[in-house]
């Protein structure tokens, strides 16, 4: 096959040489960033003098027709063309002859892929920032609907005390939270035009960068050409980002499969977001969730690829860079599925009230609270861990619950228990006691829903 830029070279490139090499089979979804970045440059050329004002209009609208045409599937790309942009560029001169071979002056692929990257991960972070409004909403309106509800809290799956379901799930929104700030951060960061650096020394020409910036909804250039065509640290933190993001989501996938498990029998899912048993005809199983805990691991994997791929690169560009992109696609596209999926399945799970409360009376779980009505009563908290403690002893002998015992009992354990002690072991007293901020009593969540709304 012919050579590609073969001017210098008097042989064949190998056939597996290409194979190994091309990119288009994955980077021909940049095409309308691609062609975007290049009608800004091809107007400044333009502007600045440095290509005729006629050229840069016949480039323009040369790949305004590319664009139209690669839309309606009628560009054939070619591997043989590598790339993107080259498949592109040759379009380009196909159409509108010799003025198209100017597009390429005064830049490079290497700042050329840097810009269509930084364009298209730039409108990839503006999905995702929606996204996880959108799932943050579908929290909110889930906790707010079940604001009576009470389940055990637990650590190391063991109860430990009762709170609020909705200040649980409003955990979850502070997690995705802090991921929309994430993203915000990160995305001031990759809207910075790298064009201009050329191959990686900048370029004689002389171009405006600012102007291509404006076009482009660039906030600002960057500083150095080596750094600028050679860094990917960037998409090192979107799949960071991503990353964490997908991790929250696992957690949640791995609750909603133990609640909907029938020893919890917690939650039901709907049946769009669950599957059947090609044996078992009783089973409703979570796959969504699972497949969501599952796919944290590709995220994780292309966080770890680009790392990788970097650390040992010497300034500036180097082939190696090229494998970035289906590391980075593959970690937007399964963070943009799961993301979207997860907020259309939150609406459709039923909450077992019922089974919570049932759940709420097993495990001692007033038992901090006995130990701190002691301490109210004057008995020092360590003192009172140890009464507690017995008492829990002598329940898990009998078979019986905390609030089934009687004061006679108690009193026993410590002439400190009244009457009352009963009223502080219900559930409802329990959560309601935590009234601190962040804590679970109800006029806390109920501020903390409100809270949570204003921030969307
Ligand atoms: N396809 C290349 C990439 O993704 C574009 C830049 C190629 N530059 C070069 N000098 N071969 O990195």
């Amino acid at each position: 096959m012919s050579k590609l830029w073969g001017g210098r070279f008097e042989g064949q490139t190998d056939a597996l040489v290409e194979q190994l090499g091309e990119s288009v089979s994955y980077d021909a979804r940049l095409a309308p960033w691609d062609i975007r970045g290049s009608i800004a440059h091809a107007r400044m050329l333009g502007d600045r003098g440095i290509i005729k004002k006629g050229d840069a209009q016949k480039i323009i609208r040369g790949l305004k027709a590319i664009a139209k045409d690669i839309e309606h599937g009628k560009l054939k790309w070619d591997t043989a063309l590598e790339d993107v942009h080259t498949n592109i560029e040759v379009a380009l001169v196909k159409k509108i002859g010799d003025a198209g071979k100017r597009l390429h002056t005064g830049r490079s692929r290497n700042d050329q892929i840097a810009t269509d990257v930084r364009l298209w991960l730039r409108d990839q972070v503006d999905t995702i920032l929606e996204e996880l409004v959108v799932l943050q909403t579908a929290l909110v309106d889930f906790a707010e609907a079940h604001i009576d509800v009470i389940l055990p809290g637990f650590t190391h799956m063991q109860h430990a005390q009762p709170v609020l379901f909705a200040h649980h799930i409003l955990a979850y929104f502070e997690m995705f939270k802090r991921d929309r700030e994430r993203f915000h951060q990160l995305r001031d960061r990759v809207n910075i035009l790298p064009l201009g650096s050329a191959a990686m020394a900048g370029t004689p020409y002389p171009i405006d960068r600012k102007q291509v910036a404006k076009e482009l909804g660039f906030a600002g250039i960057s500083a150095n050409s080596m750094d600028a065509v050679s860094d990917r640290d960037y998409q090192i933190e979107f799949c960071a980002a991503a990353s964490m993001v997908m991790m929250h989501l696992s957690r949640m996938s791995e609750e909603l499969i133990l609640w909907s498990s029938p020893g919890f029998n917690f939650v039901e899912i709907g049946d769009a977001f669950t599957t059947g048993s090609s044996i078992m005809p009783q089973k409703k199983n979570p796959d969504v969730a699972e497949l969501v805990r599952g796919k944290v691991g590709r995220v994780y994997g292309d966080l770890s690829a680009i790392l990788t791929m970097v650390k040992g690169l010497p300034l500036t560009y180097n082939r190696d860079l090229q494998e970035d992109k289906e590391a980075l696609f593959d970690a937007s596209d399964t963070v943009q599925l799961c993301l979207a999926v997860f907020a259309n399945m939150i609406p459709s799970i039923t909450v077992n009230a019922d089974s919570m409360a049932a759940a709420t009376r097993q495990g001692f779980m007033e038992a901090t609270d006995m130990a701190d009505y002691l301490v109210t009563q004057g008995m020092p908290f360590r003192e009172a861990h140890g009464v507690i403690g017995r008492i829990v002893l002598h329940c898990t002998r009998e078979g019986l619950t905390l609030p089934e015992l009687d004061l006679d009992l108690l009193q026993g354990y410590s002439p400190l228990f009244k009457h009352d002690i009963f009223k502080v072991l219900t559930p409802q007293a329990i959560v309601g006691r935590r009234n601190n901020p962040g804590g679970t009593a109800p006029a806390r969540v109920k501020q903390a829903l409100k809270q949570a709304r204003k921030s969307l």
